[in-house]
């Protein structure tokens, strides 16, 4: 069978950051039709490579040549109009435009008079919308949509230019199971359009279930590129990370011991009602659910981000009120938020300063911060999570996606909690930190924290937690211990069937 042309190459690029060699002589081949997975881990170089050929980043060496001439896009725009369109793992959209303007944005639809024809863009946004079967009004501001949705609506806009070359970077991250799935169908109807597309994941069943090709990145080298026929997921993973890795989900048994924390009848209108359950010291309690259920909604209104209807929360058996996140820090309840880009890394500050920022106090001697101890407490998590960036000082905002998200685990860990809750801990993260995040989860236990864990991965859930409470609109419906938790009895009463109903 001969392979299809090529449409585009980036040859031996080189790129250096201060202090960072980002890319070293990685090379690209990309074929019309295809599906070409980039892979690796956290800070590999995966993201600034496509940055790098979309002109984001001027290269420090090396050539792209697209459609079998030498290209060098300046601008997001100059590659758009080439027919290039990048979907960045840190969407760039207009928080406060509506979903059309913000598919429309530079390229605005105009009347006869030269004026903005918004009924033309509210036509045309809603035939997109739906064609891709996603359920959005055009006039809603993004801000109001969640993660999932923003998401999607990125890639509404990406199939609006036309373009031949889709790049999406983790586009599936923040998506549920349905929603990825839809993700999914859309890049193989691109696909047989012929179109070619770049697929940035960390998933194994996205690699092998939609991927033509892959090519494999190591500390911003190239490692390998072939058919992923050819491969299999074993020797892919040991091509990234350049060793074997630890069992998935290795759970230890933890002593589990008395209540810790209680929740009873919380309710906030329109997204939840009747919420109870006990958090024990030494487990681990999922929170299980399809993406909507309220899973987040609940934890932010424990935090107190969020205000409750009704309700009670207890703290060792006493009543307790969080008006704001700092006082439920106080008390030693902390969360990893689900979306960190929002609420969690602050990346104008120090990898440090990031990971100090919730328990200075340990860095206080008799009134003075002492450097040390902030260098031996940053240094140490740096280490235990391999945060890969060029010193602690560096800002947030120059780590790639993954290592950002280690940064507020970091924190959050640092501030030695009673009561831990981590709303989807290992979306973005490598396989190999994955494992690591789940080592560390699993002693945190050990050592006797109380941990509560929403995740939308199935296999994680089911992995990692003690007992597992399933949410569906806004309420539970089911609650299972580790031994009886089949995925397929999880699902059941995601989608809302009751205690009796379910099989
Ligand atoms: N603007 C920048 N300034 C300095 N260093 C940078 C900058 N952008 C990226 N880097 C560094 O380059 C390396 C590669 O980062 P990149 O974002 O490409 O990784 P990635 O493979 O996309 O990782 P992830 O899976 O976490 O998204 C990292 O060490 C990162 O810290
Ligand atoms: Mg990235």
């Amino acid at each position: 069978m001969t392979e299809p042309e090529i449409v585009l190459e980036m040859k031996h690029i080189d790129m250096r950051f201060q202090g960072v060699h980002a890319l070293d002589d990685v090379s690209l081949t990309l074929r019309r039709g295809e599906v070409h997975a980039v892979v690796g881990e956290n800070g590999a170089g995966k993201s600034t490579l496509m940055k790098v050929l979309v002109g984001l980043y001027s290269p420090n060496g090396g050539e792209i040549v697209f459609d079998g001439k030498p290209a060098r896009f300046r601008s997001v725009s100059d590659t758009q109009a080439a027919g290039i369109c990048m979907i960045f793992q840190e969407f760039n959209q207009v928080k406060h435009m509506t979903v059309m303007e913000n598919i429309f944005l530079g390229r605005e639809p105009k009347t006869r008079t030269g004026s903005i024809d918004y009924r033309k863009m509210l036509r045309d946004s809603e035939a997109l919308l739906t064609g891709m079967g996603l359920d959005v009004s055009p006039r809603i501001f993004v801000r109001d949509l969640t993660v999932a949705k923003q998401q999607l609506v990125e890639i509404v806009k990406a199939v609006s230019y036309n373009a031949r070359i889709i790049i999406m970077d983790e586009p599936t991250s923040a998506l549920s199971d349905t929603e990825i799935a839809k993700l999914l169908d859309t890049v193989s109807a691109l696909r047989a359009e012929g179109k070619s597309i770049v697929f940035i994941s960390h998933k194994m069943e996205e690699i092998f279930g939609v991927c033509d090709r892959v090519t494999v990145l190591r500390d911003g080298k190239f490692v390998a590129s072939d058919l992923v026929s050819n491969m299999d997921e074993g020797g892919l993973i040991r091509m990234m990370v350049d060793r074997d890795i630890s069992a998935m989900f290795p759970k230890q048994e933890a002593k589990i011991g008395e209540v810790v924390f209680e929740v009873k009848g919380l309710s906030r209108k329109g997204e939840f009602e009747g919420i109870s359950f006990a958090l024990k010291r030494g487990e681990i309690l999922g929170l299980a659910g399809l993406m909507g259920a309220g899973r987040t909604e609940i934890v932010e209104a424990i935090m107190g981000t969020r205000r409750l209807d009704a309700g009670e929360i207890f703290l060792y058996g006493k009543r307790i009120v969080n008006k704001m996140p700092g006082d439920a820090i106080g008390k030693g309840i902390i969360m990893v938020p689900e979306d960190r880009k929002r609420n969690g890394v602050a990346l104008k500050l120090s990898v440090r300063d990031n990971i100090l920022m919730s328990a200075l106090r340990k860095c206080v001697r008799n009134g003075f911060i002492r450097r040390k101890l902030e260098k031996k407490y940053s240094t140490e998590y740096i280490d235990k999570l391999e945060i890969k960036t060029a010193s602690d000082s560096q800002v947030c905002a120059n780590l790639s996606g993954g290592n950002q998200q280690k940064v507020v685990i970091a924190r959050v860990l640092n501030a030695d909690p009673d009561v831990i809750i981590l709303d989807e801990p290992t979306r973005g993260i490598d396989v190999k930190t994955k494992a690591d995040i789940h080592n560390l989860m699993s002693q945190l236990a050990v050592q006797g924290k109380a941990i509560l864990m929403i995740s939308s991965e199935l296999a994680e859930v089911q992995g990692m937690s003690d007992r597992i409470i399933v949410l569906h609109e806004g309420r539970i419906t089911g609650t299972l211990d580790r031994g009886e938790a089949d995925s397929n009895r999880i699902m059941q009463y995601a989608v809302g069937k009751t205690e009796g109903e379910v099989v």
